[in-house]
């Protein structure tokens, strides 16, 4: 659904979680009481639960933190700026990462989405993009060298999420590989990296970060698998957290993204081992129609995964993805 201006402003007084008249919000807005109410069916289709009561006004159920270009960028710290030359935030999109594979040759672009209508997760998969609440962040970057040099990014990535979520205190999310990010066995982001350009360079690399803030229940019963949000981990916080989020991203992704090539990687693998998540346990890992059960013994020098299968062999995978179920672990 397309969101209108008028729709933001009345969202932007609402924001506080607290109760405002149809009055007050009509002002806002510079729109009559009878818009405003058309304005705020278009709440329940953006799953933004409300409560309307009579003589007090509407109140949003949860508080809510749009995402500010001004307040993000006062959070970038000196080097980010410098290296960061565009930065847009967008109501709707149908996903960041379809967006920026059309956004020309600005060498490092940042977009973010309230809302994706089709977002997208790695192998054809739909990214469940809620209004408001979650973070869909896509960064665009050049290289010189060809795509198989940036292929070890993806880990990299992943380490910069996680020293993102740890620069705001929130500790214990782990990676389960290549690079979704996990807490407690959920999962609470996921990556999706796109990459064009000539075998021999240039290249581009079109990084799409989806990160769960605040997952209404109906719709993480639509993903299948087990997942979590923010709100999951330190509560009410989710909800007034997402500039300072979304900076922290930048501000750990964008050194990232411009520094890396080949003789980065070796220091990103000893870092994302700190954060695997599945080590040691038994799993199996789907590479297209074939399964492999094993127990995960981490990733080699090259960031493949590494799995101990029964016959007492050490497999390594370049692809393929791991399912791991807590309390059901299947026997290797
Ligand atoms: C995964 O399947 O784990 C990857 C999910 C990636 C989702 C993000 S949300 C921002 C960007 N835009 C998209 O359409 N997808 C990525």
């Amino acid at each position: 659904m397309a969101i209108s201006q008028h729709l933001l402003q009345i969202l932007d007084r609402l924001a506080d979680g607290r109760f405002h008249s149809g009055t007050e919000l009509a002002e806002s807005a510079a729109i009559s009481r009878s818009a405003v109410c058309k304005q705020l069916q278009n709440l329940d289709k953006l799953d933004l639960g409300y409560s309307a009561i009579s003589g007090k006004g509407y109140k949003l159920n949860q508080p809510l933190q749009l995402l500010d270009e001004n307040t993000i960028r006062q959070a970038l710290n000196e080097n980010t700026r410098a290296l960061l030359q565009r930065l847009e935030i967008h109501p709707c999109l149908a996903s960041t990462n379809t967006y920026l594979q059309h956004a020309g040759s600005a060498h490092a672009t940042a977009c973010f989405a309230e809302y994706q209508t089709a977002g997208r997760g790695r192998r054809g998969r739909q990214w469940v993009s809620p209004f408001g609440r979650n973070i869909y962040l896509s960064l665009r970057y050049h290289y010189q060298s060809g795509p198989a040099v940036i292929a070890g990014l993806s880990l990299a990535v992943g380490v910069a999420v996680i020293r993102a979520l740890n620069s705001l205190n929130i500790s214990d999310a782990g990676l389960k590989w290549p690079n979704d990010i996990y807490w407690q066995h959920k999962k609470l982001g996921g990556i999706l990296i796109e990459v064009g350009g000539e075998a021999e360079g240039p290249s581009h690399a079109v990084v799409g970060l989806g990160l769960n803030g605040f997952l209404p229940q109906h719709l993480s019963q639509t993903i299948d698998q087990p997942c979590t949000d923010l709100y999951s981990i330190v509560g009410d916080k989710a909800f007034t957290l997402r500039n300072r989020l979304a900076a922290a991203l930048l501000n750990q992704l964008t050194p990232v993204l411009h520094d890396f090539d080949a003789t980065a990687l070796p220091s990103f693998i000893e870092e994302w081992r700190q954060y695997d998540c599945l080590y040691g346990k038994t799993v199996t890992l789907y590479q297209g129609k074939q399964q492999h059960q094993g127990i995960l013994d981490g990733i080699d020098e090259h960031g493949q995964l590494l799995l101990c299968t029964a016959d007492g062999n050490r497999q390594t995978f370049a692809s393929g993805e791991i399912s791991f179920r807590p309390g059901h672990e299947d026997s290797a």
